[in-house]
């Protein structure tokens, strides 16, 4: 006990005194910081520590999420998300780590949609098809950034406007997105968006994990689970055939626990078209925890939990060892994961699918939870 608090002591102090902006305070230990400048824009860098001195940090370039330390089952740290030591690693490596994607993650075929007879066209960024909401989408937007004063856990606020026809989609929105690091060690993360034209929204977190520590090693020995029966089939393009597959007797069927590595090599035609793990899917919603990760060496467990209808689930397929992350380590091939919870990719282009459309009047609200513990 006392050592708990000794340590919350230093925690606080620490937040305290190397505050740049006066934001922390006991009650609310962000540290706000100065990490670079784009496009004209100051770019901060945020470290949020909860009351068990475990840290994350985000960034306003992208809405990001740049660093989560967590204890092992001995108690040692770790980083476990992808990022980078320097500013200018950031701004010119990888689009997605750790960012909020829009306006709409994942892919929409061709880069073509059709609203009330509308057709908008949206720029190609991978392959034949648009991704992420375009080269210009909110992973690449500096965005406002709030530090809730008053908040009983470590709270940011990102919030960001997006205007009418930006990267081809109709409507003026407003877009919201709070961070909480709360003391059980959850990112909550809580969206909301508005529109005065009707228009098509998904929204998602990027986020790579490796529970050993990014940059160490594969994630093909991480046990993964998701509540899902069924995932959304994709054709060569990785654009979703609009069928969804029972994933029983599959090498997709993670409702029981299954290594990520176990049947990735399989010969299964959906893995080969997505070149490992690449795949919406189908929340059954039927329990509070969506997917659960667990890394047996260090034992560190992280759950999700989300209102949202699929994940896609991406075992770092694309990755090369190119980018150069924390402490010099390279992002090697499935050396990371990500679990984006989201709407269907193409939907704007399936009616059969959950619809994505938003209308003026409406605000489009969700959350998702990540949840870190050890077993
Ligand atoms: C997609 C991958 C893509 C990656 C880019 C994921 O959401 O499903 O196909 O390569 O994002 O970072």
């Amino acid at each position: 006990m006392m050592k708990r608090i000794l340590l919350l002591s230093l925690v606080i102090v620490a937040a305290v005194s190397t505050s740049c902006n006066n934001s922390a305070t006991n009650k609310n230990p962000v540290r706000q910081e100065l990490f670079g400048n784009h496009k004209g824009k100051e770019v901060y860098l945020l470290t949020l520590t909860n009351k068990e001195g475990n840290v994350i940090r985000l960034t306003n370039f992208g809405a990001r999420i740049t660093w989560i330390e967590v204890p092992d089952k001995d108690g040692k740290k770790d980083n476990i998300t992808f990022g980078f030591d320097e500013f200018e690693s950031m701004i010119n490596g990888d689009r997605y780590f750790g960012a909020v994607v829009g306006r709409y993650a994942n892919r929409i075929a061709k880069g073509k949609f059709t609203l009330d007879g509308v057709e908008y066209s949206l720029p190609i960024n991978n392959g034949v098809n648009s991704l992420h909401g375009g080269p210009g989408g909110w992973h690449s937007s500096v965005w406002e950034t709030e530090v809730v004063k008053k908040a009983e856990e470590p709270t940011v606020v990102f919030t960001l406007k997006s205007p009418d026809m930006e990267e081809g989609y109709p409507g003026n929105m407003n877009i919201k997105v709070t961070y909480t690091w709360t003391d059980k060690n959850e990112i909550v993360l809580d969206y909301e968006c508005t529109t005065d034209k009707k228009t098509v929204l998904n929204i998602t977190n990027h986020a790579y994990f490796n529970l050993h520590g990014a940059g160490n090693g594969d994630i093909l020995d991480h046990v993964l689970t998701i509540q899902s029966s069924a995932f959304t089939p994709v054709d060569s393009n990785l654009i979703p055939t609009g069928e969804s597959l029972p994933v029983a007797g599959t090498p997709f069927d993670f409702s029981t626990p299954h290594t990520v590595g176990e049947r990735i090599m399989d010969e299964f035609q959906q893995l080969k078209l997505g070149g490992g793990y690449d795949h919406n899917f189908i929340l059954d919603n039927a329990s509070e925890v969506d997917a659960t990760l667990y890394d047996p060496s260090t034992g560190r467990y992280m759950e999700v939990i989300t209102d949202q209808p699929g994940i896609q689930f991406y075992s770092g397929n694309f990755l090369k060892g190119t980018l150069i992350g924390y402490g010099g380590k390279p992002y090697n091939y499935r050396s990371g994961l990500c679990l984006e919870t989201q709407h269907f990719p193409d939907s704007p282009n399936h009616p059969e699918f959950p619809t994505t459309v938003l209308n003026p009047g409406e605000t489009m609200k969700s959350t998702t939870i990540y949840r870190f513990s050890v077993k």
